[in-house]
């Protein structure tokens, strides 16, 4: 197993900067230095703020993750950097370094979509997970749901035709004023909240899998300002209680409207939205139901991390693939 490549990987396509060192599909480091307290005070990711600081931190983020996996740079088989979708800004940061600490070690450098590693991110912790899988992919920019029928080879069955839905938690979160991140925001506040205080819209459109949003946005924010003004609003952990439950709602039944219609008995997830624990308890109850596998990555490997970027870095440098010395960032890639 110690002849499995090892390679590093980095991500910075948007407010965090995330490095990590990964051998085969074993994680040796994973180190994340988290923006959240800079974009805080702005109540959402300010692209120019992210992409300084993804500067200050990419250099000494990449000594640690060598430092904590025990290696030199010198004894990496290849180097990944996330080349898209995310901030323009933000990628150019950690892509850039990469290609430049590839070209310094004479190393293999692969420029990777954000996406894929997300795809790629549950077989870090779990052997069992391959295809053909049926792989929900939510975070806070995109929301789609992904027929894995290949490494390599992926369908996207449904997209969300408007919000994505860590988007939606991150809207409703601020106008709730529970502050940024959103989500995570709404999940501790929901505890202990009753899911079933208000029902809210779920919106199913026509289309079986796809996804949407921002009907459920309209009508919170309708629901509180009556209800403020005449003095019913539920309390805090009722209400985010009720906002996490409609969007796990929908994603629980499109997700599952995928696996019934393709027939494929396992499920995964990735993107930051999968860390959300009401999402995660009724996606395992509703395969425990069905008799499908569930492979849920750890939280810390459903947010953004370099781990998921290595990963996909393994694969495709198993392929024999490299990324030119010329090749750019594209923001707004797109998965397959
Ligand atoms: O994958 P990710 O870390 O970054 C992107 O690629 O966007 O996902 C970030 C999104 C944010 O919208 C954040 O609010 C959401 O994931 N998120 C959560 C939770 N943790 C992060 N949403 C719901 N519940 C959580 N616990
Ligand atoms: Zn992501």
């Amino acid at each position: 197993m110690t002849d499995a490549p090892a390679v590093l990987g980095i991500e910075t396509s948007c407010d965090e900067t995330a490095v990590a060192v990964v051998r085969g599909y074993r994680v040796l480091s994973n180190v994340l230095a988290s923006q959240v307290d800079a974009h805080a005070r702005f109540g959402g990711v300010v692209p120019e703020v992210a992409a300084r600081a993804h500067v200050e931190a990419i250099r000494a983020l990449t000594h640690r993750a060598l430092a904590e996996a025990g290696m030199h740079q010198m004894d990496l088989d290849a180097i990944a950097a996330t080349r898209g979708p995310g901030l323009a800004g933000a990628l150019m940061v950690g892509f850039s370094y990469g290609k430049a600490l590839a070209w310094a070690l004479d190393t293999p450098f692969l420029g990777i979509d954000h996406m894929e590693g997300h795809l790629f991110a549950p077989r870090l912790d779990d052997p069992e997970y391959g295809p053909p899988a049926i792989v929900l992919l939510a975070s806070g920019g995109h929301s789609q749901i992904v027929h894995l029928k290949d490494w390599g080879e992926y369908e996207t069955l449904g997209s969300t035709i408007d919000d994505a839905a860590g988007e939606a938690f991150d809207k409703l979160a601020r106008f709730l004023g529970l502050g940024y991140p959103g989500g995570p925001a709404i999940d501790r506040e929901s505890e202990g909240g009753d899911p079933d205080a208000v029902r809210f819209p779920r919106a199913l459109p026509d289309r079986p899998f796809d996804f949407s949003f921002s009907g459920l946005k309209t009508s919170v924010v309708t629901y509180v300002r009556k209800h403020h003004a005449a003095g019913t609003l539920p309390p805090i952990p009722d209400l985010a209680a009720s906002i996490q439950e409609a969007i796990a709602d929908v994603l629980v039944a499109k997700t599952f409207n995928a696996v019934e219609e393709t027939g494929v008995r396992a499920l995964a997830g990735g993107g930051g939205v999968l860390a959300n624990r009401r999402l995660r308890a009724r996606l395992a109850e509703e395969a425990d139901r069905r008799g499908v596998a569930l492979h849920l990555p750890s939280v810390a490997m459903c947010t953004d991390n370099g781990a998921m970027v290595a990963a996909a870095g393994v694969y495709r440098l198993g392929l024999g693939e490299r990324t030119a010395p010329s090749a750019d960032i594209d923001s707004s890639l797109r998965l397959g």
